[in-house]
């Protein structure tokens, strides 16, 4: 019987083409475009392209092919994450405003069975207490806040030890 995947790839030609990619999908969820000049003092003054070109630069030194994604739809988020499940390896995803409410964003980060990572600029649990509840952090392997931009690096170094752990032990 083959085996197929949930890509409904077979194991097999998932396993080719898998071997030698390593491939993250980061998301910025609402309002993340305005980076720069949106509450400077809160989520400081990088814009968003240069994070991106952040993640991309350090993804090349670490062997990884990057992908970023802003949207400020919730359906555009979930449609991205089911349509990139087939090439990814790990999920970062900060999902903004959406952290605090979103099931649907839940639902597909445990559908598509991809490891995440979760990234806040700010430490949200200095914050307001609607900003403590996150709905997806009990299904994220680990959770960066409160390091601004640098929290992207930092979920992509430890997406690369993720990933190396996992074709060690898949
Ligand atoms: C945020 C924190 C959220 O509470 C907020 O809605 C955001 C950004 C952060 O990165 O600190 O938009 O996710």
């Amino acid at each position: 019987m083959v085996t197929r995947t949930r890509q409904g790839q077979t194991k097999a030609a998932q396993g080719a083409s898998r071997s030698s990619t390593r491939a993250v999908l980061v998301i910025h969820g609402p309002n993340l475009n305005l980076l720069g000049t949106r509450e400077p003092e809160i989520y400081g003054r990088t814009t968003l392209a240069e994070i991106d070109r952040q993640i991309v630069e350090l993804g090349r030194e670490l062997g990884i092919e990057v992908e970023t994604f802003q949207s400020n739809s919730e359906g555009e988020i979930v449609d991205r994450i089911q349509n990139a499940r087939a090439r990814i390896d790990v999920l970062i995803i900060n999902p903004a405003a959406y952290t605090h409410t979103s099931v649907a964003i839940r639902d597909v980060i445990g559908a598509v069975e991809v490891p995440a990572i979760e990234v806040h600029l700010s430490n949200v649990h200095k914050r307001e207490v609607f900003r403590h509840h996150s709905t997806i952090a009990d299904i994220v392997e680990g959770r960066i806040m409160g390091f601004g931009a640098e929290g992207y690096l930092l979920a992509l170094r430890a997406a690369s030890r993720l990933i190396g752990a996992k074709r060690k032990n898949p």
